[in-house]
Order: structure tokens, then sequence, then C-alpha cells
């Protein structure tokens, strides 16, 4: 682990009503009072972020929205702009997550207009990458973070991306019980870092925080955290509840 502060991020999808919501960030917020020197995130769906953000005020916890639209308004059905998660105080946005990218053809143009108007709010971008089974089979991992990263961070400036959180999440490894082994979350991250050195310079490129994500759960954080270019992880089965996402968050008492 390096002396970037981790970041500890759980997505919770489609899941939790406000009631839900409101019951988990009471027991969470108690289960993290110890935690120190981790930034923790929680990425509820847009109906809760109220009250969550009401909860979390005054306690480290971070809550981020899991998608925005690039236009502060407009006639686009569904969506929800920057202005509207500034009125509420949101600190962090997901951006890219892979199934945003699959079932709601999010390409890397969108993302580039999106995380420079999150940047432009002062909302932090958690921009998310990763490639698929059949690329690393193929040996494309590399082609497709590369165009990932180029992409998506095409309006941003090397103290920009500094502030900013990317996360590697293979899509293999996303709900399907299988996590990358450390040594290739480490790899793969350590790549993403040298492209980020390539086109932002070794300052930005050390000081942003790369978190792994895929199937990351209490027993395994440990180990992922151990490598020197993992600061963090990006949750999502293993957030939903409020005892297992501490777990993780705590992961330096795991002895
Ligand atoms: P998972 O999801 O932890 O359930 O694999 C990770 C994610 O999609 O962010």
């Amino acid at each position: 682990m390096s002396s970037r502060t981790p970041v500890i991020a759980g997505n919770w999808k489609m899941h939790k009503t406000i009631s839900e919501s409101e019951a988990y960030m009471r027991e969470l917020v108690a289960l993290i009072a110890a935690a120190t020197e981790v930034e923790i995130v929680v990425c509820p769906p847009y109906t809760s972020l109220v009250q969550v953000k009401q909860i979390a005020t005054g306690t480290p916890v971070r809550v981020a929205a899991q998608n925005m639209h690039f236009e502060p308004s407009g006639a686009f059905t569904g969506e929800i702009s920057q202005p509207m998660l500034q009125e509420i105080g949101i600190d962090d946005v997901v951006l890219g997550h892979s199934e945003r990218r699959e079932y709601y053809a999010e390409n890397d143009d969108d993302l580039a207009k999106k995380v420079v108007a999150a940047l432009a709010a002062g909302i932090r971008p958690i921009l998310c990458v990763g490639e698929s089974e059949d690329e690393r089979e193929g040996g494309k991992t590399g082609d497709k973070l590369s165009e990932q990263l180029r992409g998506g961070l095409a309006g941003v400036n090397a103290d920009q991306l500094a502030g900013m959180v990317i996360a590697y999440e293979p899509i293999w490894a996303i709900g399907t019980g299988k996590t990358a082994t450390p040594q290739t979350a480490q790899e793969t991250i350590a790549f993403i870092r040298t492209a980020l050195a390539d086109m932002f310079g070794q300052d930005a490129a050390d000081a942003v925080r790369i978190l792994y994500g895929g199937s990351v759960k209490p027993d395994n954080i440990g180990e992922l955290m151990a490598e020197a270019d993992i600061d963090g992880a990006l949750v999502g089965g293993a957030c939903l509840a409020a005892d297992s996402f501490a777990g993780i968050v705590n992961f330096r008492q795991k002895g």
C-alpha cells in the first residue's frame, strides 16, 4: 500500500428503498466510527440520496451518485444532472460503470463530457474502466484500458486527474465471485498508472487513487490492499450489508 489515502466505495446499484437506506446508514455510521485514514464512499440509488446525505453529514462518509448527465438541464427523460446533485451536497459520482456501458450504451465521448461537468461542479468523478473476459483472453486488456482512459479523460488536465478516482473493474470479476488475483489486479493497475503518467505526467499519476473492483469481500480486501498500486476498492454485492461493508472499510483491523 502506498502513501495515498485509500478509498473504499460501496456501489448499491439498484438496491434499497429510502427506509432500507436509512437503516443501513445508521448501522454503518456506528460500525465505521473508529475508521481513520480511509475515505468511505456510499453510492445509493437516486431516490435515497437526500436521506443518506443527511445521515452522512458530520460523519466521515462521502455520498456518491451512480451516474449523472453531462447537461445541466434539458429534455432528457430519466436523467439527473449536476446541479441537482450539487444542491443536495453530493460529494462524488460514479461514471462509466460497466453496467452503464453495457446496458445503457454509455460511451467514452459521453463520459468525457460527464467527467468535465462533474469536475466543474466540484463533484469528484470515480471513473470506471475494465476489460471483458474475451478481451483479457485475447491479449487486448492494455488496448481496451488505454482507449477508455484516453476517451473518458479527454477533457481533463493533470491537476484535475490528481484529484480524481479511477476504478479498475474487470467485467469478468463483477458479481461473479471470480476476484482477480492480487497479482493480476496489481499488474493491471500499475499498467493504468503508467498509462496515466504518459498522458498527464508522473506527479498526477502518483497522486490519483486507483481502486480495484470485482467481487471484493471482507476476506480478500487485505491481500488486495497489500499491493503497491491498489488504493482501495469499489464494492458491489459485499457492500449491501452494513457489517460486511464495514469489514472491508476496516481492513487494517484484520491483523
Ligand atoms: P461486485 O461488483 O463487488 O458485486 O463484483 C462490483 C461493482 O460492480 O462495482
